[in-house]
């Protein structure tokens, strides 16, 4: 997936693990919506691969649903704005950071988030209790190019404008859009880092109501995806989603983790993706070769080859 553009550096993007989640995507859907879209990550794969007619983005966080709406329909005047600002950093680049960093989050101004969210420290968000982005720079890089953001904007417009709605509001609003032809693509924030409140994110969720919209979901028979929680050795993060919802559980390998490697363990990540019972019934159940997880009975589907 090397060629797919990704002009937003975001803690938590399933870049690398788009061409698994793919497979789990029907053919022929009408509209792919992602409720938590963060970098939209999904969605620009999906496109990349026209796996449906439409795309609907949202997130709670205004100014980055807002950069993904400048950066699909005004792609040069975003990718401009960038490389004026990368250019301004020369002289003091750290200090020019933390100037930065305080106009966007007095005037909130999605371009200057791009380059916020380019310089910091991994592309890891960070909000403190008031809200306001609080992220350190990152001292050692001067975050992405001027010429290979404006490609990855440009490439991410192509594939994304004049079939793309934008929203900023929270999922269960987006939720009520879908219809049977639509498949929904769900990563909503982790779970239980700091009390309920995940200062990685915006926003956190609630795990209850989160269950009960799902619920929902499968009364209306919607396809959808759930990424939520995950596993490394036998240490699992995140709470499992409840058998009621009759979703098919499957674990995707995410690789081993830096930190696992640096203290000489060997262990593999594996994050859980969700089915729902509509999803289920549309794809071939034939036995796939995914790492089965111990804790509950489900039967694994034969994902699309196709886009392997
Ligand atoms: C794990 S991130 C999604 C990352 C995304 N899959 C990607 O590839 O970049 C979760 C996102 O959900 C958003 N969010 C948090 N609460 C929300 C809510 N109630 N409704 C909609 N979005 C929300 C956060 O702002 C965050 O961007």
């Amino acid at each position: 997936m090397a060629s797919i553009p990704h002009p937003i550096q975001y803690q938590g993007s399933k870049r690398n693990l788009a061409h698994v989640i793919l497979r789990y995507i029907p053919k022929n859907v009408d509209c792919l919506i992602e409720p938590f879209a963060g970098s939209a990550a999904i969605t620009i794969a999906a496109a990349a691969r026209q796996m449906a007619k439409t795309y609907l983005i949202n997130d709670l966080n205004r100014p980055l649903a807002e950069l993904l709406r400048l950066i699909v329909q005004f792609p040069i005047d975003t990718a401009s704005f960038y490389e004026k600002l990368w250019n301004e950093q020369h002289g003091d680049s750290i200090e020019h950071y933390y100037r930065t960093r305080a106009e966007f989050n007095s005037t909130q101004d999605p371009r200057l988030f791009l380059y916020v969210l380019a310089r910091c420290v991994k592309g890891s968000v960070r909000y403190n209790a008031d809200g306001m982005f609080n992220q350190s720079p990152d001292k050692r890089r001067h975050g992405t190019l001027p010429q290979t953001m404006r490609s990855n904007i440009y490439g991410v417009s192509t594939l994304l404008n004049n079939k793309t709605e934008f929203s900023s509001v929270d999922f269960r609003e987006v939720l009520v859009k879908a219809k049977k032809n639509d498949l929904v693509y769900m990563d909503p924030p982790y779970q239980g880092v700091c009390g309920d409140r995940d200062s990685r994110y915006f926003s956190g969720i609630d795990h209850e109501e989160f269950v009960i919209a799902l619920a929902e979901l499968n009364r209306r028979e919607i396809s959808y995806i759930v990424s939520y929680d995950g596993r490394r050795g036998e240490k699992t993060f995140g709470m499992l989603l409840p058998e009621s919802l009759e979703l098919t559980r499957v674990e995707l390998d995410a690789g081993r983790s830096s930190q696992a490697t640096l203290l000489g363990r060997d262990e593999v990540t594996y994050e859980s993706l969700y089915l729902s019972p509509s999803l289920s019934a549309k794809l071939n159940h034939i036995p796939a070769d995914y790492h089965q997880p111990k804790m509950q009975q489900y039967s694994l589907l034969e994902p699309h080859t196709e886009y392997a």
